[in-house]
């Protein structure tokens, strides 16, 4: 049985006093962050975390990012913080950059996939910073979905995936951001980007200078090293097959009318994940994900679409890649890729 908080003013203090009851007695609780929803327990007691990876049916080789609130709790849980890693944390903390560092012994193996370093965090949401400042203890949280999903950007996504797997969701609303931190490693000679996120290369290096991207959106490409475990897992992915179209606007729209048309044809139930509201007219199966040049509209409304599709049970979905790159909109497409099956691109 999964207890649903709904937070608000009123009984704030009351509802996180309770949710830092179950984490102290090593339960899980799904969280708002400014990104999306995590699934929280206790990042140092190796039974709560285990909690976490059995609810989501997440690889136990996929280490989690530790949520803390402050640097005191950050100092024990890290080896160093070199001068670069502090400079990021000055520029962006509280807020979506998640830094792996080299971990201390007191960090559970299981909550780092066995691995010498941890991610660590420190989200801007109020109701996570209360929830790790009340409980006194530092936060495991992956995206609160079950693996492979979607990532949840409202509470009722949580509930459709782990009710009844996990203890307790506070809702708070959907969340502003809705894509998740970058993650950039700092524990070796040079900062690599593991996962796009909310703050673009570009802005990480105005701050620290030059950075490696270590990551491969390209779906069909396997070879490279795996730095990040979560690389290698399928991500994102609703139940329908997703084929993505990239390319300049013009032509995207004008290849999703005619694959719409090809598809529904032939008997399928065709999906649309677009940035041109003009397609409403092809079908009511249709997901406006917001202009094609406002990145961050299209970031906030990506999950929310890929699952409201899934609830209309088509069998296709075709999303349109041809919003602008820039800014998050990096993370957005890496986002997309991996949940497609094939790149169309025109
Ligand atoms: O915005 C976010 O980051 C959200 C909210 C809840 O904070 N969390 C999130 O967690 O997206 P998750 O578990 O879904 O993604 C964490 C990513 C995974 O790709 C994982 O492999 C990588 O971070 N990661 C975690 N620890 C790592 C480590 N020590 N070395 C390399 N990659 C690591
Ligand atoms: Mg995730």
């Amino acid at each position: 049985h999964t207890k649903i908080f709904n937070i608000n003013p009123e009984n704030f203090s009351d509802v996180i006093e309770e949710c830092a009851e179950i984490i102290c007695r090593g339960g899980t609780v799904a969280i708002p962050t400014e990104t999306v929803y995590g699934l929280s327990a206790n990042a140092l007691d190796p039974v709560a975390v285990n909690g976490i990876f059995h609810a989501k049916g997440r690889p136990a080789d996929n280490p989690l990012i530790v949520h803390v609130a402050s640097v005191q709790q950050l100092d024990k849980l890290v080896l160093e913080i070199p001068a670069k890693a502090l400079s990021l944390m000055e520029a962006f903390w509280p807020g979506p950059l998640t830094l792996i560092l080299k971990r201390t012994c007191i960090v559970p193996d299981i909550t780092t996939g066995g691995l010498d370093t941890v991610a660590v965090r420190m989200p801007a949401d109020i109701v996570a910073q209360e929830l790790i400042r009340v409980s006194g203890k530092p936060l495991a949280a992956p995206s609160a979905n079950t693996s492979g999903r979607p990532s949840p950007t409202t509470a009722a996504h949580v509930l459709h995936d782990l009710e009844g797997r996990i203890d307790a969701v506070i809702d708070a609303g959907n969340t502003c951001i809705g894509v998740e931190s970058t993650v950039i490693d700092m524990s070796g000679k040079k900062p690599a980007i593991l996962r796009p996120g909310y703050i673009p290369a570009s802005r990480i290096e105005e701050i620290i200078g030059e950075v490696e991207i270590g990551y491969n959106d390209n779906v069909t490409e396997t070879e490279g090293v795996i730095r990040s475990p979560g690389m290698k897992y399928t991500h994102y992915a609703p139940n329908a097959t997703v084929l993505l179209l990239e390319g300049a606007h013009d032509l995207v729209q004008d290849k999703i009318r005619e694959m719409y048309t090809d598809f529904t044809c032939r008997g399928a139930r065709v999906g649309l994940l677009v940035t041109n509201a003009g397609l409403l007219s092809l079908t009511n199966d249709m997901f406006y994900l917001g202009s094609k040049d406002e990145p961050e509209e299209v970031a906030r409304n990506l999950f929310l679409g890929l699952r409201a599709l899934d609830e209309r049970r088509v069998n296709i979905i075709l999303a349109d890649g041809s919003f602008t790159h820039e800014g998050v909109g990096a993370a957005v497409m890496n986002r997309l890729r991996k949940a497609s099956e094939m790149i169309i691109r025109l």
